[in-house]
């Protein structure tokens, strides 16, 4: 395949840079020393000669955010979104690793897609990792693919996906995760439950948290809990959406070091409430659901039982997200205002910016085995992010660097905005300017 040509601009040659007076997540004061894609140094009062001097002075100076669950639809459903647009999303919205979920057009379920994907992927500003799909059949190209972030199951349909449901099954791909060192990460909602509440509501976007009842993704969660307690595998539950199951995972933990909870922000600060206005803007899987849940989740957050924050990025086009509740696909845009979401619960005094670092970048870096990733180190990727915490913004999908233009938090104030992203030593988004780039595909 023809290789992207990309032309390095004047601050993209420079090989090393020297990031000045930042507040790390501590509040120390630091200068980071980058040299390649790598961090060399970094502590107060740096004075290497550098090809580029940041001021970072106010700036709060954090590593990148690692998001494992976007869902990037580039090949054949490029009219959604691209590696390219994505990834710009990404640079943007402070997010400097994305990771693709396999219901995609190829689907990532064999060897061939996942070679397909991964060139694709060399479109990325940002860096990049695959998460491979799980069918009934496909163990044997399970035990040949790399490189791979996670296996995904879906135990219920949305947006593409193939339904893994069965017990028996289950257990058999928990101990093909064991076997392959890989954590799998799982869409938690059962879908014959779900079709078992079809005709019990009318269909509109009002009663879609009802359609997809909390009860189904209780039951998936209570069973992966169950299979969890017998496997060595690490059980990785995506976008936990209700009060019952955070309960049923805070206590799982206690004697579970191999179950991993992530929540979004979007079943953390929104909720039914919203779809008055968002209409199916606000149609995702699981569901929004209740003011009451929001709170159980954050507690959660605060709490230390949730392990990190997935944007679930799940772009549609406009046209499809107008059409009617039943026709209208799930999904919605999140890379550019997951960070300035969360960073919402640091100015509320909820969690610091340490525990915010963790969830969106140690975490995500260390449950995946991302090599040399997610922290400012020395010998680490130079994968940094610049925020103003002074600079307020609007949500205005409008102007979103993702092909999906909708947004549920639109009109939304946010304080602090992201000014500057990094990718392996180069900037790469500046103030609204990005620059070429090819991130790297992220090694285990
Ligand atoms: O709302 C959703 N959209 N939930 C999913 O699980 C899949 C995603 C998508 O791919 O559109
Ligand atoms: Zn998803």
């Amino acid at each position: 395949m023809e290789r992207v040509p990309f032309f390095l601009n004047e601050s993209e040659s420079m090989s090393t840079l020297l990031i000045q007076n930042g507040h790390l997540a501590d509040g120390s004061l630091a200068d980071i020393f980058v040299r390649d894609k790598y961090i060399h140094q970094i502590g107060p009062g740096l004075t290497p000669a550098a090809d580029r001097v940041i001021d970072a002075a106010g700036m709060l100076v954090l590593p990148g955010v690692i998001d494992v669950h976007t869902h990037i639809r580039d090949l054949g459903q490029a009219d959604k979104e691209t590696w390219h647009s994505a990834s710009r999303a990404a640079a943007e919205g402070g997010v400097t690793t994305i990771c693709d979920m396999p219901n995609t057009v190829p689907a990532t379920f064999d060897t061939d897609a996942l070679q397909l994907k991964l060139r694709a992927a060399e479109k990325s500003i940002v860096n990049y990792g695959v998460n491979f799909g799980v069918t009934e059949k496909n163990a044997v190209e399970i035990r040949k693919a790399s490189p791979i972030n996670a296996l995904k199951v879906f135990m219920a349909g949305s947006s593409g996906g193939y339904v893994v449901q069965d017990e028996t099954v289950l257990r058999d791909v928990f101990a093909l995760a064991a076997e392959t060192g890989k954590p799998l990460m799982v869409h938690s909602e059962l879908q014959d439950c779900v079709e078992g509440f079809a005709d019990k509501f009318k269909p509109c976007i009002e009663n879609h948290h009802l359609l997809r009842n909390r009860a189904c993704a209780i039951k998936a969660t209570e069973m992966l809990l169950r299979i969890a307690a017998d496997s060595r595998a690490d059980l990785y539950l995506a976008h936990i959406s209700t009060r019952e199951e955070i309960d049923m995972i805070r206590e799982a933990k206690k004697s579970n070091a191999h179950v991993f909870c992530e929540v979004t922000p979007q079943h953390l600060f929104i909720n039914t409430d919203i779809l008055d206005v968002a209409g199916n803007y606000g149609k995702v899987n699981p569901p929004l659901r209740l003011a009451a849940d929001n709170k159980a989740l954050q507690e959660a957050v605060i709490d230390g039982t949730v392990d990190t924050i997935g944007s679930d990025h799940a772009p549609h086009t406009l046209e499809e997200k107008k059409h009617s509740y039943t026709q209208a696909p799930s999904g919605f845009p999140g890379l550019e205002t997951s960070l300035g979401l969360m960073l919402q619960m640091v100015f509320s005094g909820q969690i610091e910016y340490t525990r915010l670092q963790d969830l969106m970048s140690g975490n995500p870096a260390r449950i995946f085995g991302m090599k040399n990733r997610g922290a400012l180190k020395p010998g680490f990727f130079a994968d940094i992010i610049l925020i103003d915490p002074q600079k307020e913004w609007t949500v205005r999908a409008a102007e979103f660097r993702t092909k999906a233009h909708y947004s549920p938090y639109e009109g939304m104030r946010l304080r602090a905005r992201n000014r500057m992203t990094i990718v392996n030593g180069r900037v790469v988004y500046e103030n609204g300017n990005f620059y070429e780039n090819r991130g790297m595909a992220i090694e285990y």
